[in-house]
């Protein structure tokens, strides 16, 4: 009876849902949320306000919002050189250059003006069959640079987008040239490619990965080249960087050279912590794609735009990739952009009768991004950035190896302005935490004491547990005593947090 009763009561409510004329949903009929209504009064809007309407509204990327049930949000509001505000006015050293991106540091007012001048001009105009002139000046500027194999450029909005337009090309070029079984990607462990499907699925984290498979099918994961943690058996780093680079090999041969279209590599692995790999591994690399006919994608959404202390790291290392992935610095973020870097061999057969590439993005190329671009790449060259990383960066490195005399300091790696500290539990024999160790370590302790003693860095367990710096390429030897200092502050008491 009940049931029946309860069914009656639904049929009569959807009648008479469709009786009723459609409310009518004006924008702003919500306009008694708190800051909706505190903008349109004029009045003004405390951080407590943005802390609880943060909190109600906001789903922030990779975090777990478990942590603010009983903490407030971090909320930062103001940015300048290398330094972070928070809305209540706390300040912190920006020691990750935002995300390993504000290369040339905050506050540039000739930035604004230079987007300013842009939107005025042409605001906005997509690369759909029209070009407009910033975007035809950037490529030029990109090329420039860049290593001399590569002649075309496709932008996008971030890394991740250029990830997934470097596979589709692979795999249209492929087709369009007799070999259209030729579609796979090999990736390395751990390596972090972006998001999006395609690119997650390139990426080499199964943690990341897992809540969204099945994924796109069709690519496989080599070893890295993380040194500190090589196997015994090798007793040099070259000797080490080949076996890692001969893996690809054997992966292209496992699964068919027919089948294999590209392998990607960031020229310093980021996720797990900076690993570096000396030039004989990007030679045979070279030499296993040339041999297969595999493009090569170097990945240097973070190392690109002077963060290796070369403009490109490929330039550093000796290594001739087909594509190149360019993001993050190439405006120092104050606009969304991405560019990937092509070389003309893959452009060939899209030149002729009515052969296209479907595919682009609403923003990329943003007329307002390529502009502001362009001002990073003048300031770049003005101040001599991708110099002061060059002159510094050995200078960096000693000065973080300072850290040493600390036992839970492992390893210090990187290059550039850009490095890793690994934090193990017993040096001598290199033994690292549990993953529980880990989470009291990095989450329970070491997260929230940097950003109290005034570091933002990065505490990551990826791979084994690090701690990340990317700070601005401006920075020099006294900026990094005072990141040493910090650090020491923090880690001296974190093996007692455990
Ligand atoms: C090596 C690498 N590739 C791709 C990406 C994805 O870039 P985006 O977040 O701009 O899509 C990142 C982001 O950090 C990255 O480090």
């Amino acid at each position: 009876m009940a049931v029946e009763s309860k069914a009656k009561k639904l049929v009569a409510g959807i009648k008479s849902l469709l009786k009723s004329p459609l409310k009518k949903v004006k924008t702003g009929t919500r306009a008694k949320l708190p800051l909706v209504a505190a903008r349109k009064a004029g009045t003004e809007i405390s951080p407590a306000m943005l802390q609880k309407s943060a909190k109600a509204h906001l789903w922030m990327h990779f975090t777990r919002h478990s942590t603010f049930e009983n903490k407030d949000m971090p909320i930062i509001a103001r940015a300048e050189g290398h330094h972070i505000y928070d809305v209540n006015g706390k300040k912190y050293f920006d020691g990750l250059s935002g995300l390993f991106s504000v290369n040339a540091g905050h506050g540039r007012k000739r930035y604004a003006d230079a987007a300013s001048k842009q939107m005025q001009e042409l605001d906005f105009f997509p690369l759909w069959s029209f070009a407009h002139p910033r975007a035809i000046e950037l490529a030029e500027r990109l090329l420039s640079y860049a290593p001399e194999n590569l002649n075309r450029v496709f932008f996008t909005t971030g890394g991740g987008e250029a990830v997934e337009t470097a596979w589709k090309i692979a795999k249209q070029f492929f087709k369009m040239t007799g070999k259209p079984t030729k579609h796979k990607v090999i990736s390395r462990h751990v390596a972090y490619h972006g998001t999006s499907q395609g690119a997650l699925s390139i990426t080499g984290i199964p943690a990341m990965k897992k809540m969204f498979e099945p994924l796109v099918p069709s690519t496989f994961r080599v070893p890295n080249t993380n040194w500190y943690r090589a196997p015994s058996q090798f007793k040099t780093e070259d000797e080490f960087a080949l076996w890692a680079a001969n893996r690809a090999e054997e992966m292209i041969l496992f699964e068919d050279p027919d089948t294999v279209a590209a392998i990607y590599a960031e020229p310093i692995q980021n996720s797990g912590g900076c690993f570096t790999a000396p030039p004989i591994y990007w030679k045979r690399l070279r030499e296993i794609c040339d041999k297969y006919d595999v493009l090569l994608v170097a990945d240097e959404t973070i190392t690109g735009y002077g963060r290796s202390g070369a403009m490109f790291a490929c330039e550093k290392y000796g290594i001739v990739p087909d594509m190149m992935v360019t993001a993050k610095g190439i405006t120092s973020s104050y606009q969304p952009l991405g560019a990937l870097l092509i070389t003309e061999r893959l452009f060939e057969p899209f030149k002729t009768g009515t052969n296209i590439l479907a595919h682009g993005y609403t923003f990329a190329a943003h007329p307002v991004a390529c502009a502001v671009a362009l001002e990073n790449l003048d300031v770049f060259d003005e101040e001599d950035l991708v110099g002061n990383v060059a002159r510094n960066s050995a200078k960096f490195r000693k000065t973080l190896e300072k850290l040493y005399d600390l036992p839970i300091v492992g390893n210090v790696r990187g290059d550039g302005y850009f490095f890793a500290i690994e934090l193990v539990k017993d040096k001598a024999t290199k033994q690292t935490f549990t993953p529980a160790e880990n989470e009291k370590l990095l989450r329970g302790y070491l997260a929230g004491a940097m950003l109290k003693e005034g570091l933002y860095a990065r505490a990551d367990d990826r791979g084994n547990p690090v701690i990340q710096l990317a700070p601005p390429l401006t920075i020099g030897p006294k900026e990094f005593d005072e990141i040493e200092q910090m650090l020491r502050k923090v880690l001296t008491p974190a093996m007692s947090k455990i």
